[in-house]
Order: structure tokens, then sequence, then C-alpha cells
């Protein structure tokens, strides 16, 4: 009987681990924007909008990218603490994702980075210079911004993804690893087998890639298979991967054209995970270039260790703000 009650004990420890743990959005602001592109489309992006806390020193804007297959969640740990140091925190759902549009095409990141030039310059009117942060595909737009808005962008931090036309990009292609970047690619198959499966799929990214496994909680993965089960958006994932192509070529002409980016740049990476050593992938296209590796985190690195993202990107942001 006593050992019963103990084992109930230690089971309800584990479920409370277990539960996601709760983030503060009492100062967010989240809504659906319309926008209008120079390259003519209208589209809707579901932003966040956090402000820096009244109090703090005014710091400045941070924008912040998420992966696939993931939305703006992703940063719902360290939104609220960034602007607690002052910052206003502006995280879309970049095209395709959450509660964005999903139109048909328009999938390369210069042209997604062009969608979130158009919300910070149009429609937030901030004509200063911002920061700009990324992670997985994000990482990939961070960096496009970067190279086409480099008047607009005070710093770039951005990792954990191989950048279309590097060395690394090649390497990483042809692993075993990244299966899905081949899978994700053949047209409409991909529709075909994961739909009815999201929940499935996705969370295999989710374990298969972290090293801290503690947020993928039951409720955060059905949070997550919802947004991916919305009509259009396994599709829109999809074209994530078959613009791949176009983003090489696009990469490779805008380097050899311009040279590698001038912006202050942080490359953030898992220490735990493949991508550890993407440094070096960096500084191919990227002069002034600085490092934060987490130690023993996988690929998420918002939702596998917070406080460090936080601590790291303070320290960058900081020194350019
Ligand atoms: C700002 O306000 C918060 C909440 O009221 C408080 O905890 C914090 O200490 C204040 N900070 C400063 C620098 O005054
Ligand atoms: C930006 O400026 C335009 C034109 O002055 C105005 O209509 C719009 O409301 C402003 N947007 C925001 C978010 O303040
Ligand atoms: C950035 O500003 C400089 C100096 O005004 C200008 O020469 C350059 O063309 C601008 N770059 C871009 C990409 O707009």
């Amino acid at each position: 009987m006593y050992l019963l009650s103990i084992c109930f004990v230690l089971l309800n420890i584990a479920a409370s681990f277990a539960a996601e743990t709760t983030f503060d959005t009492s100062r967010w602001t989240q809504s659906k924007i319309p926008i209008a592109n120079p390259s003519g489309e209208s589209l809707v992006l579901n932003t966040i909008d956090s402000p820096p806390r009244s109090n703090a020193t005014q710091n400045g804007v941070i924008l912040i990218l998420h992966g696939w297959p993931e939305t703006s969640h992703q940063f719902r740990h360290v939104i609220t603490p960034l602007s607690d140091a002052g910052y206003r925190v502006i995280v879309p759902d970049y095209r395709g994702a959450g509660l964005s549009s999903k139109p048909k095409s328009g999938y390369e990141k210069f042209q997604m980075a062009e969608d979130m030039h158009t919300l910070i310059q149009s429609h937030f009117n901030i004509s200063e210079k911002i920061h700009v942060v990324g992670n997985d595909i994000g990482g990939m737009i961070a960096w496009a911004y970067s190279a086409r808005y480099p008047n607009d962008t005070a710093s770039v931090a951005w990792g954990e993804v191989p950048l279309p036309g590097t060395v690394f990009w090649e390497e990483i292609y042809s692993s075993p690893e990244a299966y899905h970047f081949s899978f994700n690619a053949v047209p409409d198959l991909p529709e075909a087998l994961v739909t009815g499966k999201e929940r499935t799929y996705i969370q295999s990214f989710y374990d298969g890639v972290s090293v801290k496994t503690h947020w993928i909680t039951d409720e955060l993965v059905d949070y997550y298979a919802h947004q991916f089960s919305r009509p259009g958006a396994l599709r829109a994932g999809f074209e994530l991967y078959r613009a791949f192509a176009q983003d090489v070529k696009e990469n490779k002409e805008w380097l050899e054209k311009n040279g590698k980016v001038k912006v202050p740049t942080l490359g953030m990476f898992g220490g735990a995970f493949v991508l550890a050593n993407g440094g070096e992938m960096v500084r191919e296209v990227a002069e002034a270039v600085e490092d934060l590796v987490i130690p023993g985190t996988g690929h998420w690195l918002a939702e596998e260790s917070p406080g460090e993202w936080v601590e790291g990107v303070l320290k960058f942001v900081g020194k350019h703000s």
C-alpha cells in the first residue's frame, strides 16, 4: 500500500514534468496583417508583436523567423524575455505557415525575405535598422534578408540549416538525415501520403532532431499537427523544399555579384546536432561572424534551451543596437 502511494507520487511528478510549461503572452498582440509586396502579391501574415517593457531602455526591433515544420509558436518562450530587455519583438508565420496565406508559389527565400521587409517597412512603418533572427528555414530567410536589405539590417543571427548554394549544403543534402529534403520536394506525392498522418510525420522531426525532449508534449504536438492540417498547409510547407533548386541558383548568383554579406552575423547552432560545425558555412557567406553553439542542444534551439538562446541573442544584438 505504502509502496503503491509512492508510485502514485512519482507518477504525478512525471506527469507534471511532461506538461508544457507556461509562457507569458500578456503584452503580445497577435493579428492577421494584410501586406502587398513589391512583387505584386497580396498576402495575410499572422504576426505576434510584443512591445518592449515600458520601463526598460528602448533598444530597437527584433524580427524572428521560424522553420519547418513549425510556426511562430516556436518562439513562445523567448519573446517576452527579449521584450523585457527593451526590444520590440515581431514574430510572423511566414507565407504558407500557421494562420498566414498559403499562395501557390513564391517560396524562394529571397521572395520570403521581401515579404518580411514589406511587413516591417510598409505595415509597421519601421524605417530604422532591425535585428533579424532565424532558425532552420527561417535561417535561410534571415540570411536572404541581410543580403537583400543590408541598409535596413543592424545584425543577423541564423543557423540550424545548411544554406542553399554553400559547400555545407552539398554535404548535408546528400546525407541520410536530410532524406526529407528530397522527399518533400517530390511533386504531389508527399501531400498524398502525409494527409491524415500530419501528426506522425511532423512529430518524427521533433523527436528525431532534438536532444532535450522535455518540450515535446502531446499537447504541443497536437497544436502543431493542427497547424499543418489546415487546408493547403502541407503543400505550402513542401513548397519551401521545392524552391531549393531556385534558392541555390539565386544565392550563388547573389554571392558572385556582391561577395559576402557585410551585416554583423551570428551563427547559431545546437552543440549536440549534426549541424554543430555550421560556423564555417556562415563564414562562406558573411564577413563579420561570431558563433553561438549551445551545448547539449539539438535542432530546436529556442524550445530546447530557451534561456541560453535569449542570453546569446541579447549579448549579440546588444553589441549592434
Ligand atoms: C520594471 O517593471 C517591472 C514590472 O513592474 C519590475 O519587475 C522591474 O523591476 C522594473 N524594472 C526597472 C528597471 O525599473
Ligand atoms: C503606417 O503608416 C500608414 C501611412 O501613414 C498608416 O496608414 C498605417 O496605419 C501605419 N501603420 C501602423 C501599423 O501604424
Ligand atoms: C546601401 O547604402 C549605400 C550607401 O548609401 C548604397 O550605396 C547602396 O546601394 C545601398 N545598398 C542597397 C542594397 O540598397
